[in-house]
């Protein structure tokens, strides 16, 4: 098969982690008999330092025309004080509306022999953990328009949430099926005790659990979820939520896991098109230094392989590679344990391609 890949590198680490998963791709196509072409597009504070917005009408073309996109990540301090209108996250955000990615994919999933780099204790993640955080992409406070304005005397900022029914349903749709392929529980994650777009949230959801009996549906609000996952995380499944619960209980997540630097995430449309990009940031401290864990971006590959492609033993041994790297105790800096063997950023990425085969 020949696949179109647009590359989004971005800034910090982006460039670094990004070499290591297209070095994957490019192995994965020669055991596989794939072609994988990627055409390279600069995104966040690269292309506004180049071009001063943080993704050109060009390099949106170029995401909307392949077969799927593949991110590093977005941002750094160089860019904190760029006008809302023109900052890194900005395109991030572009891209995922333009592209019609409203389902999130945030696979938290242990390797069992990471399992003493979680901060939590190996009694709560020491049986595994293996949940799957389904996060609306294109709705609610991200997109509902943003105001500062001047009100007696004072500035007065305004961030409005909407949601429609049919934004919830479909993400909704997304859960319920997945939980079907997985053990058949879903967490629906809202603050319905509040807020009216979880009551609406909350009424859509049991819709569909109507439809879905054999899932086993349970609403959750989101300060308990938040204190659930660490108190003992391996009760859930599948959780669904809206877009910034979901940001911000997946960082949380991401700890489970041993380091945010093993998390990949994939964002979905209604067809085949979707963006594969690890949920951690650019990391501008370790850029540039060959320092940073290239998995949770390989993985990411993976999920493009999975969900994008139709090529599930493609990505499974993907998969497979990491694990036998992680069991030969190879680790990045994120993930040293004792008796460990440390090693850089493209060491990683090496030794992955190489136990592909
Ligand atoms: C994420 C990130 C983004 C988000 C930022 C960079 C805009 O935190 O993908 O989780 O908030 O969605
Ligand atoms: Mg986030």
């Amino acid at each position: 098969m020949e696949k179109h890949i647009t590359v989004l590198p971005g800034d910090g680490i982006g460039p670094e982690i990004i070499a290591e998963a297209v070095k994957v791709l490019d192995r994965i196509g020669e055991r596989y008999g794939h072609s994988f072409r990627y055409t390279y597009v600069d995104i966040g504070g690269c292309s506004i330092d180049k071009y001063g917005v943080p993704i050109t009408e060009e390099g949106m073309e170029l995401c909307k025309s392949a077969d799927s996109v593949l991110l590093g990540a977005v941002g750094g301090p160089k860019w904190d004080d760029c006008p809302a209108e023109i900052r890194p996250e900005k395109a991030l955000l572009g891209v995922r509306k333009a592209l019609g990615l409203f389902a999130n994919l945030r696979p938290t999933k242990l390797f069992p022999q990471l399992a003493e780099t979680s901060p939590l204790k190996i009694e709560i993640v020491g049986g595994g953990i293996d949940l799957l955080i389904v996060r609306e992409l294109t709705g609610g406070v991200y997109f509902g328009g943003h105001s500062t304005e001047e009100k007696d005397g004072e500035l007065v900022a305004t961030d409005i949430m909407p949601y429609s029914e049919h934004e919830i349903e479909r993400i909704g749709r997304v859960a319920f099926e997945t939980a079907m392929k997985r053990r058949k529980r879903l967490a629906s994650v809202d603050k319905a005790n509040v807020l009216d777009t979880s009551r609406l949230w909350r009424k859509v959801m049991h819709r569909l659990a109507a439809e879905y009996p054999e899932v086993q549906y349970s609403d959750v609000l989101v300060d308990n979820t938040a204190m659930q996952m660490i108190r003992n995380p391996a009760q859930f499944d599948v959780l669904v939520t809206e877009n910034m619960f979901g940001d911000i209980l997946s960082d949380e997540a991401s700890m489970l896991t041993g380091s945010i630097g093993m998390m990949p995430s994939a964002s979905l449309s209604e067809g085949t098109l979707g963006m594969y990009e690890p949920i951690h940031g650019s990391a501008p401290d370790i850029a540039g230094q060959n320092l940073a864990n290239p998995l949770g971006t390989i993985l990411s590959a993976a999920m493009m392989l999975r969900y994008s492609f139709d090529m599930a033993e493609e990505a499974d041994a993907i998969e497979q590679a990491v694990n036998e790297v992680l069991n030969q105790g190879y680790r990045t800096g994120d993930i040293l344990q004792e008796g460990c063997k440390k090693v850089s950023c493209s060491e990683m990425g090496d030794l992955v391609t190489a136990q592909i085969g």
